[in-house]
């Protein structure tokens, strides 16, 4: 890493020190197993931002494959680089609003560590920034002379253009690619509005822009975006779904809160997918008669195929739950998935008695049957998601 004479000092014993420059700029790198990419982009940042103070600021969520260690190696010989490490934590979103605000630098861009998004942007973001005549500059993927090829996913390419068309309706911008991840904006510009951006999913840029009271003024930047030099993609394909995930946590989310909107949602829809494997095991396999609402079928029989259809309907709301409940804490591999079921069906059994007890004591005071049970519900449900949040996706 070249360090050039003007930005280091002496020290009276003659080592050198961090650069004595103020910092012009930061970048921020969200990271979740990037180890591979780590060293070549310092390099390519370093070779694009030559004369120009930097920093750049991983942001890494303590990756399994040794991430924040190789950022921490490479910061040894070059101290513009930064490690910030999470522990027990998750998300692209909350990465790069705290990194962000770690940084004194007055300007602040967040990009893509795998090399999709091209550090060669840098420069010219920052100037237009410096001119005073824009307010953020971002790198979009559908701006004329941008291109996509390397996306491998035409469709999601065409999802992407619905969610702009809804993102330039609630910004007031006209935006060619809103979930963009790769932009820069003064640094005061962000701060100001930190404690109001979300932090869920991946439409950080988007909820800058919408958060933000004065409407900014944007500059587009073509991005060729690349193909990912190492490791895999950790982002899902829905981006419609994380849009409007996205959206509900913008209006609602402080009323209710996104993620338990989320658990209760797919908990109703358990509801019907147990009527379902009951009315399946019962009515279509065993071709018992329903007559007058109810089926006529012995008691064992009944509590057998209700006991099947309650173990479908729970095992149905954990698969739902670990894809877009918790997507961005999502289990993977037979080992965590059988234990995460496992723990789930512990949280779901114990929610069950708090659930019926509920209604039980209720009921006995002399509070009316259908607000017993419904209060037993609520209960159930506030009660799963807080031992769910914490046992089974907690890490
Ligand atoms: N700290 C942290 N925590 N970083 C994460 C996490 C996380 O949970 N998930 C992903 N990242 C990092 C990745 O390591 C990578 O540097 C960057 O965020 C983008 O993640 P990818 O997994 O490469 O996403 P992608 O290429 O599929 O998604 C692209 O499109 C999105 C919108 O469609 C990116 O450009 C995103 O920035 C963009 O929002
Ligand atoms: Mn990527």
């Amino acid at each position: 890493m070249k360090l050039t004479g003007s930005d280091l000092a002496e020290t009276p014993d003659g080592s050198s020190r961090a650069p004595l420059r103020p910092l012009e700029v930061a970048i921020v790198l969200p990271t979740y197993n990037e180890r591979r990419n780590i060293a070549t982009m310092v390099e390519r940042i370093d070779r694009e931002l030559q004369g120009i103070a930097w920093e750049a600021i991983y942001v890494d969520d303590n990756s399994p494959d040794g991430t924040s260690d190789e950022v921490r190696m490479i910061a040894q010989a070059n101290p513009r680089v930064r490690c910030i490490q999470r522990i027990g934590r998750r998300g692209l979103a909350s990465a790069a609003i705290e990194g962000m605000c770690s940084t004194s630098a007055p300007y602040v861009a967040v990009m893509d560590a795998d090399h999709q998004h091209d550090p060669a942007l840098l420069v010219g973001m920052l100037a237009a920034l410096r001119s005073g005549d824009y307010d953020l500059a971002y790198a979009s993927r559908f701006a004329e002379g941008a291109s996509t090829e390397a996306w491998g996913r035409p469709d999601r390419v065409k999802v992407s253009g619905l969610a702009n068309k809804i993102a330039n309706k609630v910004t007031g911008v006209e935006l060619t690619d809103p979930m963009s991840g790769f932009f820069m904006l003064p640094t005061e510009t962000l701060r100001k509005d930190a404690h109001r951006l979300s932090g869920v999913g991946f439409k950080i840029l988007l909820d800058i822009l919408a958060t933000s009271e004065t409407r900014l003024r944007v500059k587009e930047f073509p991005l060729n975006f690349a193909a990912r030099a190492e490791g895999e993609s950790k982002l899902d394909q829905t981006v419609v779904f994380e849009f409007l995930v996205g959206l509900y946590d913008k209006w609602l989310g402080r009323i209710i809160p996104t993620r338990f909107a989320l658990f209760g949602t797919v908990g109703a829809m358990g509801v019907v997918v147990q009527f379902a494997a009951l009315w399946l095991v019962l009515s279509v396999i065993l071709g018992e008669r329903f007559v007058y609402g109810h089926w006529e079928t012995g008691r064992l029989t009944f509590m057998t195929a209700n006991t099947i259809a309650a173990a479908v309907a729970m095992t149905f709301n954990f698969v739902l739950n670990n894809e877009l409940t918790y997507s961005d804490k999502r289990l993977r591999g037979f080992g965590p998935l059988l234990k995460g079921w496992a723990q789930f069906a512990i949280t779901c059994s114990l929610g069950l008695l708090a659930n019926v007890g509920a209604a039980y004591v209720l009921k006995n005071i002399g509070v009316h049957d259908v607000l017993a049970v419904m209060t037993g519900i609520v209960l159930a449900a506030v009660f799963n998601f807080a031992l769910s949040s914490k046992f089974v996706w907690g890490k």
